[in-house]
């Protein structure tokens, strides 16, 4: 069998894990049960970059149960639940995933996933269709070089793929901008049933459940300083509101701003914000948002966290060359020490602390991100020949009836329109 994941004899622990993940899946298990049905994924090859969680688990076996064949790396060194990476080995899976990989692994188990020449790719982040894109135009670079060895001259022939989350979509429209992007690929982020619930509630509330399980600090009284107003920005606003913080946003975006403002939220530069936060999230999918110049002014004991996707938000570098010392002061907590006595604190080394702190979201939130990743697979291969390389969104039908097979499994009733609102609201004439 193949796979490599940290010890197979936790997978009675991540079979659990993944039962409770279930239990809070319902519409991802009624696509489960009409996948295996009808096999719409029957002898499909699926090669993905997720992150190995017990939610992702579930979405493993949904495919797997439409009829795909599935191979998995981690979409992040620090996120693998190594009892559920077990707990799939064990049924088949081809994972190459476990917590703490080193960047030369991480690169290795996405090349095995690209060895197995994937018909669909699926990913968190961009990093695997962006390696499938540096092999096929022949770039050099560290990342490619170790795929290259590891994939040998595998050139996988994709139909189509599928991104999760904000930064991959971002990486995706470049590719597409320079002309480079090689077949279609459904932006999963752009649905309504995802970004409007993982990135706003999912990561406000995961990124909570992360700090906290770090540090146990109170987060009443305190200053949270959340970099970025986007989806992701508001929904752990809301929630450092919600702990009783007194809570700052930093934002370039002029409407963002404002909208943050009238939200009733302090908002001013990084460089004002630096001195007072006692707490800073990042939460732009940018670069080098907190840097040496903010660090050098920050409070004695100033924690810093990032929910973006990759760890480049907070500039390490500059935190190592402001430290004179450095100390793991308690697991996912490094404390720096500055020359003039100040400590700050850098959580999980700088990468998404919901998932590598905590859990990542709730699996009542992964249910619709992860149904709309099922339902992609099946519409890519459905419209196989169909549909020009480029980004597309899940057509506007399946998002709702996501969204309508939720409501009916939390058991909420909506109004429905009479033939007369119909009318009136496509009318023009009738006035006061
Ligand atoms: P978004 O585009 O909705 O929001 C990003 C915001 O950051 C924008 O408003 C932008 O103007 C702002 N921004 C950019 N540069 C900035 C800077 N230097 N200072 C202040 N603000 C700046 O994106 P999003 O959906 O909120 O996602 C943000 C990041 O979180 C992405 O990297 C995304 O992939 C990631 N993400 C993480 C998780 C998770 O589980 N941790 C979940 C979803 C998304
Ligand atoms: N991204 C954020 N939370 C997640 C989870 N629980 N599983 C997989 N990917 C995630």
């Amino acid at each position: 069998m193949d796979y490599k994941v940290k010890d197979v004899g936790l997978a009675p622990q991540g079979r659990l894990q993944i039962e409770w993940a279930e239990a809070h899946m319902p519409v991802l298990l009624k696509i489960r049960e009409r996948f295996s049905r009808t096999r719409p994924l029957e002898g499909v090859r699926v090669g993905a970059c997720l992150h190995v969680t017990k939610e992702t688990a579930v979405l493993v076996r949904t495919l797997v149960a439409g009829g795909a064949e599935v191979y998995l790396a981690a979409s992040n060194p620090l996120s693998t639940q190594d009892d559920v990476a077990a707990a799939l080995a064990e049924e088949g899976v081809h994972v190459f995933a476990w917590r703490g990989m080193t960047t030369r692994e991480y690169y290795e188990a996405i090349g095995r996933v690209i060895a197995a020449q994937p018909e669909v790719t699926m990913d968190d982040g961009g990093d695997l269709t962006a390696l499938v894109h540096k092999l096929h135009y022949g770039e050099g670079g560290e990342d490619v070089d170790t795929v290259r060895e590891v994939a040998g001259g595998a050139r996988p022939r994709v139909i189509g793929g599928t991104e999760e989350t904000t930064t991959g979509v971002l990486r995706l429209r470049a590719m597409a901008r320079e002309g480079k992007l090689l077949y279609p690929v459904i932006a999963v982020n752009e649905s309504r049933t995802k970004y409007l619930f993982d990135n706003r509630y999912g990561t406000g509330q995961s990124t909570f459940d992360g700090i906290m399980r770090a540090t146990n600090l109170l987060i009443a009284g305190k200053t949270v300083v959340v970099a970025g107003y986007g989806w992701v920005g508001r929904g752990i606003a809301m929630r450092a509101r919600g702990l009783g913080a007194r809570v700052v946003v930093v934002e370039v975006d002029p409407i963002k701003a404002l909208e943050a403002y009238y939200d009733g939220f302090y908002v001013t530069s990084m460089e004002e914000a630096a001195s007072v936060g006692d707490v800073f999230i990042t939460a732009t999918g940018n670069i080098n948002v907190i840097r040496g110049e903010h660090i050098a002014k920050m409070k004695d004991g100033a924690v810093l966290a990032n929910a973006g996707h990759f760890n480049v938000e907070i500039s390490i570098p500059d935190l190592e060359r402001l430290a004179t010392s450095k100390r793991a002061i308690r697991p996912g907590v490094d404390e720096y020490r500055l020359a003039d006595g100040r400590r700050v604190y850098l959580l999980s080394e700088g990468r998404l602390v919901n998932l590598a702190a905590a859990e990542g979201h709730p699996s009542e939130v992964m249910d619709m991100s992860f149904s709309n990743q099922a339902l992609a697979v099946e519409y890519l291969l459905k419209k196989r020949g169909e549909l020009a390389p480029g980004v597309y969104r899940l057509p506007l039908r399946i998002d709702r009836r996501i969204a309508r097979l939720k409501l009916e499994a939390l058991g909420v009733r909506i109004e429905r329109l009479t033939d007369e609102q119909r009318a009136y609201l496509r009318s023009w004439r009738a006035g006061t």
